[in-house]
C-alpha cells in the first residue's frame, strides 16, 4: 500500500458543457494561465455512435478512440497535468458481445505491446487498476510489463482502468479491512477515510480533481466512486473518437472557472 494523498474535500457541480473556443483558456483568472488540475480522469464514451454515424463497425469506433487516447495523453503532458486516468474497460464491458470484447482486448493488447516504449520515452509512467484476472494471460503479462518498464518515469502517470468497477474496488477494500480486523492486524476504532483509502486500488494516487465524460451522457457509470467525492465534473457533447487538444483545453477552462469550496462557505 502506498501513502494516502491529501484529504478529499470539496464540492461537485455537474453541468453539460458546449465546447468553448480554444482562446477561452485562462479567462476568469485575470488573463493568467491557471494551474492545471493535478489529476484528470476521463470516461471515454461514444465510440459506437461515432462508428454508427459513419456506417462502420463498432470496432472502427474503438480504433479511432485509441487514436484519441494518444491525443489526450499528449495534451495532458503539454498542459502539465500530473495524473491522467482513463476508463478504458469497465467491469460491465464484459457484458458486450464476445466479438466486441475480443475487439477491445485486441486493441488493448496491441497498444500495450507496441506503444509503451514510445510513451516511456515521453516520460509516462503507466499504472493499471482493475480486476486483471479476467483477461488472458498474455494481456496480464503485457500490463505488468508496461508498469515495470515505465515505473521510473515522472512526467505523467497514466492510469488505465481495465476491467474496473468502483463498487468492486470498494468491496475488495472492505473485505481486506474485515480480514485485517479478524486477524487482529487492525483496530476497527482506528478506521477512518484516509486509512480506508489505503486499501483501495488507487491507494498511491491522488483523488481526481476533474472528471470529463464525452458523448453527452451525464453519469459516472461506476467510475472512481469513492475517489470522485469532490471532483469537478465536466460533460462534453463530443464523441470520444473526435476528442482533441481543444476539447481538453475547454474542459480545463471550465475547471478553472469553478470555485472549489471543499465544503466550506462560498467566498464573497
Ligand atoms: C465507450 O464507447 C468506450 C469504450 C467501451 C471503450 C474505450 C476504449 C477505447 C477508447 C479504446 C482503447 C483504449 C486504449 C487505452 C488502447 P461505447 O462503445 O460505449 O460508445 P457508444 O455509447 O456510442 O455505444
Amino acid at each position: 500500500m502506498g501513502s494516502v494523498p491529501g484529504p478529499a474535500a470539496g464540492t461537485t457541480d455537474a453541468q453539460t458543457t458546449p465546447t468553448p473556443p480554444p482562446d477561452a483558456v485562462g479567462r476568469g483568472n485575470g488573463g493568467a494561465v491557471p494551474a492545471p488540475p493535478g489529476h484528470v480522469a476521463l470516461i471515454m464514451d461514444g465510440n459506437g455512435r461515432w462508428a454508427m454515424a459513419r456506417g462502420l463497425p463498432r470496432a472502427a469506433g474503438h480504433s479511432a478512440g485509441a487514436e484519441a487516447v494518444r491525443r489526450c495523453v499528449h495534451a495532458a503532458i503539454s498542459r502539465g497535468v500530473g495524473y491522467l486516468t482513463l476508463y478504458a474497460f469497465s467491469s460491465e464491458n464484459w457484458r458486450r458481445t464476445p466479438d466486441e470484447v475480443a475487439d477491445l482486448t485486441s486493441l488493448l493488447r496491441y497498444y500495450l505491446r507496441h506503444k509503451v516504449a514510445e510513451l516511456s520515452r515521453e516520460g509516462v509512467r503507466i499504472r493499471i487498476i482493475g480486476d486483471l484476472s479476467r483477461f488472458d494471460d498474455d494481456v496480464r503479462a503485457e500490463a505488468k510489463r508496461a508498469e515495470d518498464v515505465t515505473a521510473g518515469n515522472r512526467r505523467l502517470t497514466l492510469v488505465l482502468a481495465l476491467s474496473y468497477g468502483g463498487r468492486a474496488d470498494i468491496m475488495q477494500a472492505a473485505r481486506h479491512v474485515a480480514l485485517a480486523v479478524r486477524d487482529g492486524a487492525l483496530d476497527p476504532e482506528r478506521l477512518d477515510e484516509a486509512l480506508f483509502g489505503r486499501f483501495l486500488l488507487t491507494a498511491d494516487l491522488p483523488d481526481p480533481d476533474l472528471i470529463i465524460r464525452t458523448s453527452g451522457e451525464c453519469r459516472l457509470s461506476n467510475f472512481l466512486l469513492w475517489q470522485s467525492a469532490y471532483a469537478e465534473l465536466v460533460f462534453l457533447d463530443t464523441l470520444w473518437p473526435d476528442f482533441n487538444e481543444q476539447h481538453f483545453d475547454a474542459a480545463l477552462d471550465v475547471f478553472a472557472r469553478r470555485e472549489r469550496r471543499f465544503g466550506a462557505r462560498p467566498s464573497l
